[in-house]
């Protein structure tokens, strides 16, 4: 297992390091804080805002390690045998609910996911009343996906209350999906090397989309520039004050830049019709071959899926081998979900260092 993890060239191995009984200095990120300041000292993962760059750097270096281990034909350890996850997903998902259950069991966790449709929801039960019957049940991960925005932290502080479970925010309404941003810029990070001297031009939907929003905090943090590309009524009124820079034009967002997100329409949040039709917005703002000859030849185009061929993204953008990384950015996913399963869980474990 360490011999495994131990291959890579590229990162130090701290998960090996801690399975190794190496000291505890070698415990610390090379991205680390002050001398003396515990690592990552977070019970939650809620939201990127408020996460310092060596914290969001030290996920990063830890996830490259799963990256490895996850292309093995084995891919089963038991870092976290014994603990039990719950999946709680209020809203669809496919990428970021099986990410999380796959996740959690290649690390050897039990791993149930609460199907919220035939739950006591349905008969009226309150989001806190949910929160607190689960807590009973000494879980020691939550993983929450709500329509709501601001609905996990509740949840996070009904937990908090009862035990020391880990909450993780898998997206919450309009506001967060932290591990969408992290998996994101460890895409990214693979590709470019480092976040410093990149524009990165995050496009479509910004108004309703927490991608778009965890994005923008994680990648400025990091050192990039930032651009949000939309039309005017999906922008945000307060883009300004989120630090990017808007544009309403879409050649004018794609020009020279070397990363591309984009972003589905959220039919689903519109109460209303934002856009005069998909195929007027896909004549304005999708990403074809022509359009994406703005930016920079080495161009990465993303996007966090579900993708809406034909009206976002052309599918010969999307499927454009050397161009596309949708499918590694879900590949990547696993990885930074397995890291934050072992890291929010380390102090539980009584693993050194981690008190
Ligand atoms: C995103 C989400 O749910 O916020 N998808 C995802 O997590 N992969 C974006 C979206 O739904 O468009």
């Amino acid at each position: 297992m360490s011999a495994v993890l131990l291959d890579s060239q590229s990162f130090t191995p701290y998960h090996a390091v801690l399975m190794t009984n190496a000291s505890t200095s070698a415990l610390r990120p090379r991205n680390s804080g002050p001398e003396g300041a515990s690592l990552f000292p977070n019970q939650h993962l809620l939201m990127i805002a408020g996460m310092k760059p060596w914290e969001i750097t030290f996920l990063l270096d830890e996830a490259e390690q799963w990256v490895n281990f996850n292309r093995q034909t084995r891919k089963q350890t038991d870092v976290l045998k014994g603990l039990t996850q719950i999946n709680l997903f209020f809203e669809d998902s496919t990428r970021t609910r099986m990410s999380f259950e796959i996740a959690g069991q290649r690390l050897g966790a039990d791993v149930s996911s609460m199907a919220v449709a035939q739950s006591s929801v349905k008969k009226g039960e309150t989001l806190i009343d949910t929160a607190q019957n689960l807590a009973a049940m000494r879980p020691d991960i939550i993983v929450v996906r709500h329509q709501e925005s601001g609905a996990i932290q509740l949840i996070a502080d009904v937990v908090s209350a009862y035990t020391r479970c880990a909450v993780i925010n898998a997206g919450d309404g309009r506001h967060e999906h932290p591990t969408q941003a992290l998996l994101d810029a460890l895409t990214i990070r693979r590709h470019k090397g480092s976040f410093e001297g990149l524009t990165i031009a995050i496009c479509g939907d910004i108004l309703h989309s927490r991608v778009a929003r965890s994005n923008f905090q994680l990648l400025m943090a990091l050192g990039a520039r930032v651009r949000a590309v939309a039309p005017p009524t999906l922008m945000p009124t307060d883009i300004e004050r989120l630090g990017v820079e808007p544009y309403t034009h879409m050649d004018d967002g794609l020009k020279d830049a070397d990363v591309v997100i984009m972003l589905r329409l959220q039919q689903e949040r519109m109460h209303g019709a934002y856009v005069p039709s998909t195929r007027e917005y896909y004549y304005f703002y999708g990403l074809t071959d022509a359009r994406l000859k703005h930016a920079k030849p080495d161009v990465l185009v993303m996007h966090p899926g579900p993708m809406n061929r034909g009206v976002e993204i052309a599918s010969s953008v999307a499927d454009a081998v050397n161009v596309s990384a949708i499918t590694e950015q879900v590949e990547m996913g696993v990885a930074v979900r397995m890291a934050c399963l072992d890291v929010l869980t380390r102090q539980a474990r009584g693993i050194e260092g981690w008190a």
